[in-house]
């Protein structure tokens, strides 16, 4: 059937290609940044209970920081909370420059944030889930992560670093 049958007018015919065009451009553009760009989006990796997290043996957050996978590679537990006071457990950690890091953060207790400077990581962190992204740190020097979700009066104190060494 031809547009003339359908009685298309030009102009809206021209702004359903226009459309189809954004849609593939739009497409392109999430699938270069996905995985040419290597950007994620942070989704929830695991499921915990939050008010076991901290204590229960069997939590990697139990015992919370650095665990190296194999060389140069490593997965970070790390435990955000506000009681009894607003931090990260650990507050710092150190790895040599070239090292990838998989992020496995949550929180005891209420919503907080984790964002580490001048890296794309930027993620909330939800009570009873894992937020999970990968950074590679190629550059020795301080890179400080903040809490970016308002988690109450402590919530300007909740830092901490992750340094790379050279
Ligand atoms: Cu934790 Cu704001």
């Amino acid at each position: 059937m031809s547009t003339k049958q359908m009685h298309i007018d030009p102009y809206e015919r021209n702004w359903m290609i226009f459309s189809a065009i954004l849609l593939v451009l739009f497409a392109t553009a999430v699938s270069v940044a996905a995985f040419g760009m290597g950007i994620q989006v942070p989704a929830p990796e695991t499921r915990v209970d939050p008010r076991t997290v901290a204590v229960d043996p069997n939590s990697p957050w139990s015992n919370p920081g650095l665990r190296e996978i194999e060389p140069g590679k490593y997965d970070a537990y790390i435990l955000a909370h506000a009681i009894p006071n607003w931090e990260y457990l650990p507050k710092e950690i150190t790895v040599p420059a070239g090292s990838s890091v998989s992020f496995y953060v949550t929180s005891g207790d209420v919503q907080h944030g984790f964002k580490i400077q001048d890296t794309n990581a930027n993620f909330m962190v939800i009570p009873g889930q894992v937020s999970k992204l990968t950074v590679k740190f190629d550059e020795p020097g301080t890179y400080n992560f903040i809490c970016t979700e308002y988690c109450g009066s402590g919530h300007a104190i909740m830092y901490g670093a992750v340094i790379v060494t050279p």
